[in-house]
């Protein structure tokens, strides 16, 4: 029988604005979740946070986009949310986009990372929750896992590994996928993963053989949407050991907090911050943006664990260096390139304070226009041009 790992999260509601979910929100979808794992939809299950963001860890054996377990997976959402409304939790109900479930919770706001497998003897995987981010704030990290020899010494090592892997990238604009080879086609992979609020790793294979490797949630809310609405808070799931990278492979890819975007409004750059649970509360300027890593044993469709990753000293000098780029970011105020650049505040509501900026331009004398920007990208002077 083969297993299907199922991450399934949403920003239901959360406690003092967008810091952290309420208890009894996590209460409702365990109750949700318990219900579907005595009638055996699921086979188990782990629930949990990663700061205002509510996550379902399931496993069950009905593959990947089952009807059956996304409407466990919504079940849970609107109870929680129901729950949030009573509360009077900050955004209940945020990320549920539609009130009409149709068999499948992709593009109804939820975020979903899932995979199947015939599980191995002993089967560990890693699931990376973050708050306050884009789902290509993983693209760093998981080329790093999977393709840089210098952060993964079974690359050069190990039999099973040196073949390389290969990358499926969602190109989320336009709704197309591609796939590359790694190492062959690494260069042409940083091309495109390089822009991480378009290009997104979606999933990884195991060259030798096919096997899944990774998955990553590629939801993008404001482009489904169409504004702003919270940011995509991905997740992922990893497997580890006897032929795929070592949970300290995977893990030490985070121990570098690159920056992504989010954080504040969902509008700034900053570093992100790899946690343990207990600090997976996003305080300061509603960021740094957080990581949390829980590691299981699979078996028999079941988990077993989970550990704490992060919850480890040896991430400490990663944090403290998060929070001084935190500092040195944050003095940038308002300006790029910690204000996240035009084209993707397209999603948010700086269009509108500049709207009523338009009609306060007057020509000036002599200047000649500058050839139209190819992109999209320059909010003003696209207001101009349709104000004309
Ligand atoms: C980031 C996020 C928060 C909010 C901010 C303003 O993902 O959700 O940073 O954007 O707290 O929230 P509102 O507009 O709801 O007051
Ligand atoms: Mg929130
Ligand atoms: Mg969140």
């Amino acid at each position: 029988m083969r297993t299907t790992v199922s991450v399934i999260k949403a920003d239901i509601g959360s406690v003092a604005g967008h810091v952290v979910v309420h208890p009894d929100t996590i209460a409702t979808a365990t109750r949700v979740l318990a219900e579907a794992k005595a009638k055996g939809v699921i086979f188990d299950f782990y629930v949990t946070n990663a700061g205002d963001d509510l996550e379902l860890i399931m496993t069950h054996r009905k593959g990947v986009d089952s009807p059956e377990v996304h409407e466990v997976a919504w079940t849970a959402f609107k109870e929680a949310a129901k729950v949030a409304r009573e509360l009077g939790l900050y955004a209940a109900g945020q990320d549920l986009l539609s009130d009409a479930f149709s068999g499948n919770v992709r593009g109804l706001g939820p975020g979903v990372a899932e995979m199947e497998f015939y599980e191995r003897p002993s089967e560990p995987i890693a699931v990376f929750m973050a708050d306050k981010t884009e789902p290509g704030a993983f693209n760093l990290p998981m080329f790093k896992i999977f393709a840089d020899p210098f952060n993964t010494a079974g690359l050069v090592i190990d039999p099973k590994l040196h073949a390389g892997f290969r990358f499926e990238v969602y190109d989320v604009f336009e709704g197309k996928s591609v796939l590359m080879n790694s190492p062959e086609e690494m260069y042409d992979i940083l091309a495109l993963i390089g822009t991480p609020g378009r290009y997104i790793v979606r999933r990884i294979y195991r060259r030798l053989d096919d096997e899944i490797a990774a998955v990553v949630s590629v939801e993008r809310l404001s482009l489904i949407a169409g504004r702003y609405v919270g940011k995509d808070d991905p997740v992922a799931v990893v497997r580890a050991q006897a032929g795929f990278p070592a949970i300290g492979e995977i893990l030490e890819a985070f121990a570098f907090p690159h920056l992504v975007a989010g954080w504040m409004r969902g509008s700034h750059h900053g570093p992100l911050m790899p946690v343990p649970q207990r600090y997976s509360r996003c305080t300061r300027f509603d960021g740094p943006p957080r990581l949390v890593g829980l590691g299981f044993q699979v078996r028999n469709s079941k988990l077993i664990g989970p550990v704490d990753l992060f919850d480890d000293p040896a991430f400490d000098e990663t944090r403290r260096l998060a929070q001084r780029i935190a500092d040195y970011v944050r003095r940038h105020g308002p300006f790029m390139p910690h204000r996240l650049g035009p084209e993707e505040m397209e999603y948010t509501t700086l269009p509108e304070v500049l709207e009523k900026l338009k009609d306060r331009f007057i020509k000036i004398e002599g200047a000649t226009k500058a050839a139209e920007p190819k992109l999209k990208t320059d909010l003003l002077s696209r207001e101009t041009k349709e104000g004309d």
